[in-house]
């Protein structure tokens, strides 16, 4: 049995497959409250500190919503420049110094291991919500409790699957942290498309193989899809390029929209990206024009982001078994149909 009360999760590697199966049997159990049928005070007092140093939407909003619907309130940092790791304070004194002010601490930060060194300085949990192109654990968690999801709802489960991850696999740090998570399981295909340049790093690779999967890799996307299972895309990281000319090059080159998917993948094929999505018309790696196809799972991702996220909370706080003892009734009109 993982111990989450009190722990920092700061890389998928700390978990393994009964420790991702309690997350996600917590998470389920967060639906009423997320919908809005139920609440809970659970964290009625508790402090989040939500420190975001790299631009997000659905990760800080997320994680902030995730605390507040658990009856916590928020503190939010945003932006290197409001933060007095501007005048060149290290990492360890200021979690040091925050952590006495939150209960638990979320945080994205463009190097990678930063938030592992940040949260050598902090006296609560540290969630990683982001370390440059290293990891992004609870993405890698919400991607694939919706891919057993998914696959459930066609009768298939995760050992077994073909998935085929599309784009700038170097820098997307969700495949990375998604692909390590697939190596519990058994007998997984993985097929990796990318431009040469964007490749998978090696030691994700020794991963897969170690692992025992099967692995495809190519730089071209048609003619490749045809057995996946999943089709996972991914953005051009321009952020993490040494220069916007550099991004220019490999924009584009992998576009998905309802004519190449109806011609090259299975008719059940589930396609994932974990957003931002590039819509600008020289990127556009996944058209508008799937944005009503019934397999199209990006914004049941993005909703499950908010499940997992408060089963963090309510596991790293140690709450998860008294959700139910501090309900109380929903007052206000509302009517969510779905999360
Ligand atoms: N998926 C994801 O991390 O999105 P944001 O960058 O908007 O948080």
């Amino acid at each position: 049995m993982t111990q989450f009360q009190g722990s920092h999760i700061l890389s998928v590697n700390q978990l393994n497959i009964d420790a991702i199966q309690e997350i996600f049997a917590v998470a389920t159990r967060m639906t009423p409250y997320a919908l809005r049928q139920k609440r809970t005070k659970v964290l009625d007092g508790a402090i989040l500190g939500n420190l975001f140093f790299e631009p997000s939407t659905r990760t800080r909003i997320s994680f902030g919503c995730a605390f507040n619907l658990l009856g916590g309130k928020v503190n939010e940092t945003v932006g290197m420049e409001t933060s007095s790791l501007s005048k060149g304070e290290s990492l360890y004194d200021t979690a040091r110094v925050l952590s006495s002010y939150s209960d638990v601490i979320a945080m994205r930060h463009p190097q990678a291991f930063s938030v592992r060194e940040f949260a050598e300085g902090s006296r609560v949990p540290v969630i990683n919500g982001g370390d440059g192109s290293n990891e992004h654990p609870t993405q890698a968690l919400l991607d694939l409790f919706t891919i057993q999801k998914e696959l459930a709802s066609r009768g298939q489960d995760i050992s077994g699957m073909h998935i085929a991850m599309v784009g700038d696999l170097k820098y997307g740090r969700t495949v990375h942290s998604l692909s390590r998570l697939l190596c519990m399981y058994k007998d997984v295909t993985f097929t990796l498309i990318s431009p040469k340049e964007l490749a998978m790093p090696d030691y994700v690779i020794d991963d897969i193989e170690n692992a025992g999967h099967k692995i495809t890799i190519t730089d071209q996307l048609e003619g490749n899809l045809v057995q996946a299972d999943i089709l996972y895309l991914t953005r051009i990281q321009e952020e993490r390029f040494p220069s916007q000319e550099e991004a220019n090059k490999y924009r584009g080159k992998f576009r998905l929209n309802h004519n190449i998917y109806t011609k090259n993948c299975k008719s059940n094929t589930v396609i994932m990206h974990p957003l931002p999505r590039d819509s600008r018309e020289q990127a556009n790696e996944l058209d508008n024009d799937l944005n009503s196809h019934p397999n199209l799972a990006i914004f049941r991702q993005a909703d499950n982001g908010l499940l997992i996220r408060m089963a963090l909370f309510a596991l790293t706080l140690g709450v998860d078994s008294q959700l139910e003892q501090h309900e109380c009734p929903v007052i206000w009109y509302s009517q969510k149909a779905s999360i």
